[in-house]
């Protein structure tokens, strides 16, 4: 078979280049292993990098090793500062919490939980850390991974949220009280009005009666007298009679009302009236009865300790964010701020003081602070108050302006300011 026999160098020939080429592609096959192993790494570290969730990795002895740009952005420090530092744990607010990361790692668990971090420059930062164990290929324990996710905006989120619940929650708390106290003090009002016509004839007839009795009938009345005044208080509150509207600028009504409340007492009285408040549309019997509800419970609340001062400050804004009480609103407002320096209110009162008949004052109704919540409800606008122990209390009421206020404005503005 001579054919044949003449092709075996070629089929040699040809096998050994088939080696050849084996190998050769072998080689290219490893190369762009490597390669493509050097790029998923690469891409793995730049991911890391711009991670935006701070990263930092850390050996067993406590010593850190790399941090993300995010890692240096939250904490502002350096591996090298970072590793400079001697205390253990200082990058949280809580040493307890760190000593509780080291041993769940040395116990080779991974752990993650919500705490407050700290910054180099000392800020405390709310966060939800994870720490996982970095493991090589034979499962054996190399460094610590350590992730903190910002959560001050979730966190503000939150706080938004419960307070919006909780104002939702007191406006209807108060609008059941208010309907079963209205029903109360209209009937109430009705027996007070016979009683009082009754002790006022027994009075004139004092001669006819027995020596004690013309004592007694006067006690009646005068107690009758601070009933119809409480069912009176108590009515407004509950009805709260519809604001009679009006366009005014309210300065020289606060001022006035401030005045009036510090009068009898050796308060001094601070007044911060913007020359240019805009004009809003308010009842101005009704917002005098706030200004002076707020003013006489600072004065109140005072006492007459030297040193003594009611502040009340009247300013033009542009918007209010209305977390705390109220729809947001863009447009211009007025904001009036009543605070004084006195005990403030301890923490366990601050929630219960907008409620009707909550007082802690001997000869108190507690209808003063329900009644200005319903009346500036009744407005549109906003209040909230602040109080801190030893250092006073400041109230801060919103109150939607009239931007394009017209001549009706101008008018009650001039009327106002005379
Ligand atoms: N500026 C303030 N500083 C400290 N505590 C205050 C201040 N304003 C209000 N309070 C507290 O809030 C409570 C409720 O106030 P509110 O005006 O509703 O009722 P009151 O003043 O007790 O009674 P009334 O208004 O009928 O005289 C007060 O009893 C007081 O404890
Ligand atoms: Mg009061």
């Amino acid at each position: 078979m001579p054919p044949l026999v003449a092709t075996i160098p070629w089929l040699i020939a040809a096998l050994l280049m088939g080696g050849w080429g084996w190998s050769a592609w072998h080689h290219r096959r490893a190369r762009r292993k490597l390669e493509h192993t050097a790029l998923t790494l690469a891409r793995i570290s730049q991911a890391v990098e711009s991670a935006s969730d701070a990263i930092g990795i850390g050996d067993f002895e406590g010593n850190s090793v790399y941090h993300n740009r995010a890692h240096m952005q939250l904490f502002g420090y350096t591996v090298e500062e970072l590793n400079a530092v001697p205390e253990v744990g200082v990058l949280f607010a809580d040493l307890k919490v760190a000593a509780e990361i080291h041993a769940s790692i040395r116990a080779g668990n991974s752990w993650h939980g919500e705490t407050e971090v700290r910054t180099k420059d000392g800020r405390t930062v709310p966060a939800f850390v994870r720490a996982d164990i970095i493991r090589d290929e034979s499962g054996a324990p190399v460094g610590i991974f350590g992730v903190f996710t910002d959560i001050t905006e979730r966190r503000a989120a939150e706080k938004a949220l419960a307070e919006e619940r909780e104002r939702a929650a007191r406006a209807q708390r108060l609008e059941s009280l208010g309907m079963l106290a209205g029903g109360v003090a209209h009937d109430f009002g009705n027996l007070l009005t016979i009683i009082l016509g009754n002790t006022a004839i027994l009075r004139m007839k004092s001669a006819e009666l027995p020596p004690d009795a013309g004592k007694r009938t006067a006690a009646i009345e005068s107690a009758a007298w601070r009933a119809q005044e409480l069912s009176k208080n108590l009515l407004s509150f509950a009805r709260g009679s519809a604001p009679q509207l009006r366009t005014l600028v309210i300065g020289p009504l606060v001022a006035e009302a401030a005045k009036g409340a510090v009068v009898h007492s050796n308060v001094a009285l601070n007044l911060d009236l913007a020359p240019d408040l805009l004009p809003v549309k308010a009842d101005p019997v009704q917002m005098d009865q706030v200004i002076s509800n707020l003013c006489v419970n600072a004065v109140q609340a005072m006492g007459d300790a030297p040193g003594r001062a009611l502040e009340v400050s009247a300013i033009n804004q542009q918007g209010w964010g209305g977390a705390a009480s109220g729809t947001p609103f863009d447009g211009p407002v007025v904001r009036v701020t009543i605070r004084d320096n006195g005990p403030g209110i301890p923490a366990e009162v601050l929630p219960r003081i907008w409620e009707p008949f909550f007082t802690t004052k001997e000869k108190g109704t507690g209808l003063g602070l329900a009644t200005v919540y319903a009346v500036i409800k009744k407005h549109g606008g906003s209040i909230t108050v602040e109080s801190e122990a030893g250092r006073g209390t400041v109230f801060t009421i919103i109150l939607p302006a009239v931007a394009n206020a017209g001549a009706d404005a101008s008018a009650a503005a001039d009327q106002g300011a005379s």
